[in-house]
């Protein structure tokens, strides 16, 4: 293996430049772990623009890229998921919309992400917009999501196709019954926390919805992981909201945070992740960084 260079850290590009290249070298041609079995998470914040869909697909495409079998479900009307992976979601395409309201087999809207083989998404169009009121009318609707995907997964195990690793079901900003579906299927819940001054309002709000979910409708389900992230460093306040996280979450809490970097902002313009657009930028770095540290917490931390 390479030996790390001798680097000068006594600035804060010099000591960016230095972290990026001890990642990159650590996560050279890493194997990440795989789960004992499929471990099924929802990301959710009911706190718009916090990093719920950045976080889903660099994480996702992270652990592919790692060698892991992972399904992505976009479950926000905005399709954020869907451009960002590369997958078509004109209106009328198969879609997670199908599954929800028309009980359509989960199996009929899996595509395969262009960038990574072993990454398959379960598209999201506007038509989902009008799901939160189609399904209220709906016998069952809180828990059609959840039996889609358990349905897929027997249906992958009677194929003899090789397990899933990892899930992610990426919410809207909102705590409405899709979010609800999402939290039903979850056996984990991953909440990312963007570092800036309003980051815990609603959080306890968010806690409370996942509790009730817990007593009513889903005994598994836990916040296994919290991300935080757009850190920048500089600023007092993020490093305040960083410690306050810590405080209060310091189990769940991943030690990489992800920073704020253009780079992760202008992937989804290309259709992709910023882990294949450019994966040794400081953004997607720290993505392979948190998807390595997720994969590898202990079974019984999860
Ligand atoms: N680390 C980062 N650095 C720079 N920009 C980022 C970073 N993470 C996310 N962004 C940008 O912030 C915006 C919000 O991110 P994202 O869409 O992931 O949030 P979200 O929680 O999914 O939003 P919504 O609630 O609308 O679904 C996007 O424009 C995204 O490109
Ligand atoms: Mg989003």
């Amino acid at each position: 293996m390479s030996s790390i260079p001798d680097i000068d850290d006594s600035t804060p590009l010099a000591a960016q430049l230095a972290e990026d290249t001890r990642r990159r070298l650590t996560l050279q041609g890493l194997q990440y772990p795989r789960p004992d079995k499929t471990r099924i998470v929802t990301v959710a914040n009911q706190k718009g623009g916090v990093g719920k869909t950045t976080s889903t697909v660099n994480l996702a495409a992270a652990m592919a890229q790692g060698g892991l079998n992972v399904l992505v479900i976009d479950s926000d009307p905005q399709g954020n998921a869907s451009t960002a992976l590369g997958i078509d979601h004109r209106s009328g395409v198969p879609s997670i919309y199908d599954v929800l309201v028309e009980e359509r087999p989960l199996g009929e809207t899996v595509v395969q992400c262009p960038e990574f083989p072993n990454l398959l998404v379960v598209p999201a169009t506007i038509d989902l917009s009008g799901a939160e009121i189609e399904l209220v009318s709906l016998v069952s609707r809180e828990t059609r999501l959840r039996r889609a995907l358990d349905q897929y997964i027997e249906e992958r195990e009677n194929q003899g196709l090789s397990r899933l690793d990892y899930v992610f079901v990426d919410c809207p900003p909102s705590l409405g019954l899709l979010t609800v579906n999402a939290f039903v299927t979850g056996r984990e819940v991953l909440i990312p926390i963007q570092c800036e001054y309003y980051a815990l309002e609603g959080l306890s709000q968010l806690l409370k919805t996942i509790e009730m979910i817990q007593s009513h409708l889903n005994r598994e389900l836990h916040v296994s992981t919290i991300l935080l992230t757009m850190y920048d460093g500089r600023t007092n306040l993020a490093q305040q909201v960083v410690r306050e996280v810590r405080e209060h979450f310091g189990r769940q809490t991943l030690e990489t945070s992800i920073p704020r970097s253009v780079r992760v902002s202008e992937a989804p313009s290309y259709g992709q992740t910023v882990v294949s657009y450019e994966p040794t930028s400081t953004g997607a770095l720290a993505y392979r960084q948190a998807a390595f540290e997720m994969a590898s917490k202990r079974q019984h931390d999860q």
